[in-house]
C-alpha cells in the first residue's frame, strides 16, 4: 500500500507542532473531524431529503437560518461537547458563548470559535460551501465555566485554526503555527488523509474575488483597485481575472491554492463590511499567514485587532501578500 497519512496519524507525528499537550489537540481535533463527516453526509444528501431551504427564523445577525446551519451548528456543538476538550464555544448561529457544563468540560483548556456552515446560502444550488473553526486556550481559571474574556482574544491568540470545505471534494485545512496542511476525505476509508502537505500561497496571483453588486458604496481605494485589476497591463497579467462563488471558504481554499486576493470592504449593507472577525476572519488569517500571505482589514493587521463583541464585524481583505498590500496602498491613498 502506498504512503497513505490519516489527519489522526499526522497530529501525532508532528506532536512537537503544538505548544501544548499533543493528545489534546489529537482529541479536540478528532471532535471537529467528526462532525464534520456527520455534515458531509448530509450535505451529500440536499435535493434528496428536506435538508434545504430556511428555517422560518433569523439568527442573531439578522441573517434567515438555513436548515442546514442549524442542523451544522448541533453536531459541532454536540461533538465538542462529546469530548473534554472544550469549555465552551461561540457560534455564528448562538446569541451568546455557550459553556459546556459537564465537570470535565469545566476542567477543560480550549474555547472553540466556529462558523458552522459557511455559504449556506449556496447549499440549495449545489455549490461548495465550509465549516470554520479558531480554537483558543482559555485565560479563565480551569473548573468554572468559561468567561467572555475567553471568547474576546485577540487572534493572535489563536492555538489552532482551520477550515473544511465540502467541495467536489472534502478537505480540511488547518494549523497550528507550524504551517497549514491538508486533507481530503476518502469516503470509503472514512479518513481524511494528507493531500497537500505545507500549503503556500503564491505572493502574486491573477484573481481577485469580491462582490460587484456592492461597487457603488465600496470605498474608493477599493474603486480604484477594482480598476487596476480591470486595467489590460499584459507585461502584469492584467486584466486578471474575476472569480466569487459567495462561500467564504471556498474562495479563499482557490486563491490559497491559485494565489489571488479575497476583498469584503465596507458596502452600503455592511458599514463594517460583512464577515465576523472571531469565527471567519480570525481563523482565516491565520492560516493565510502561516501559508505565507496576508490578512489585514485595510490598515492594520487581522490578528492585531481587538475583539470587542462576539459578532463583531471587520472589513476584510487577505490572500497573496503582494495583491493585498497594494490594495492597502490605495486604500492609504483614497482614504
Ligand atoms: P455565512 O453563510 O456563514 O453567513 O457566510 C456568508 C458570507 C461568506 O461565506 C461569503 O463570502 C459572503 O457571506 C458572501 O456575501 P455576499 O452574498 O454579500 O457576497
Ligand atoms: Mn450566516
Ligand atoms: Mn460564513
Ligand atoms: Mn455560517
Amino acid at each position: 500500500m502506498t504512503d497513505i497519512r490519516t489527519l489522526g496519524e499526522f497530529i501525532v507525528e508532528k506532536q512537537s507542532d503544538f505548544p501544548h499537550a499533543s493528545g489534546e489537540l489529537s482529541s479536540l481535533l478528532g471532535s471537529i473531524k467528526l462532525a464534520a463527516k456527520i455534515v458531509n453526509r448530509e450535505i451529500n444528501k440536499a435535493g434528496l431529503v428536506d435538508i434545504t431551504g430556511a428555517v422560518g427564523e433569523n439568527n442573531i445577525q439578522g441573517e434567515e437560518q438555513q436548515k442546514l446551519d442549524v442542523y451544522a451548528n448541533d453536531k459541532f456543538k454536540a461533538a465538542l461537547e462529546a469530548r473534554d476538550q472544550v469549555c465552551g464555544i461561540a457560534s455564528e448561529e448562538e446569541d451568546e458563548a455557550v459553556a459546556f457544563h459537564k465537570p470535565l468540560n469545566l476542567n477543560a483548556k480550549y474555547v472553540v470559535l466556529m462558523d458552522p456552515l459557511d455559504g449556506s446560502s449556496n447549499i440549495d444550488v449545489n455549490v461548495s460551501v465550509g465549516t470554520i473553526f479558531s480554537i483558543y486556550r482559555r485565560v479563565s481559571p480551569v473548573g468554572s465555566p468559561p468567561t467572555k474574556e475567553d471568547f474576546l482574544q485577540t487572534g493572535n491568540q489563536q492555538v489552532a485554526a482551520g477550515y473544511v470545505i465540502y467541495g467536489s471534494s472534502t478537505m480540511l485545512v488547518y494549523t497550528t503555527g507550524n504551517g497549514v496542511h491538508g486533507f481530503t476525505y476518502d469516503p470509503s476509508l472514512g479518513s481524511f488523509c494528507l493531500s497537500h502537505e505545507n500549503m503556500t500561497i503564491p505572493q502574486d496571483g491573477v484573481i481577485y474575488s469580491i462582490n460587484e453588486g456592492n461597487y457603488i458604496r465600496f470605498p474608493t481605494g477599493v474603486k480604484q483597485y477594482i480598476k487596476y485589476c480591470q486595467e489590460a497591463v499584459p507585461e502584469e497579467k492584467r486584466p486578471y481575472t474575476s472569480r466569487y462563488i459567495g462561500s467564504l471558504v471556498a474562495d479563499f481554499h482557490r486563491n490559497l491554492l491559485k494565489g489571488g486576493i479575497y476583498l469584503y470592504p465596507s458596502t452600503a449593507s455592511y458599514p463594517n463590511g460583512k464577515l465576523r472577525l472571531l469565527y471567519e476572519c480570525n481563523p482565516m488569517a491565520f492560516i493565510i499567514e502561516q501559508a505565507g500571505g496576508k490578512a489585514t482589514n485595510g490598515f492594520q493587521r487581522i490578528l492585531d485587532i481587538p475583539p470587542t463583541e462576539l459578532h463583531q464585524r471587520v472589513p476584510f481583505f487577505v490572500g497573496s501578500t503582494n495583491m493585498v498590500e497594494k490594495v492597502e496602498g490605495f486604500l492609504r491613498e483614497y482614504p
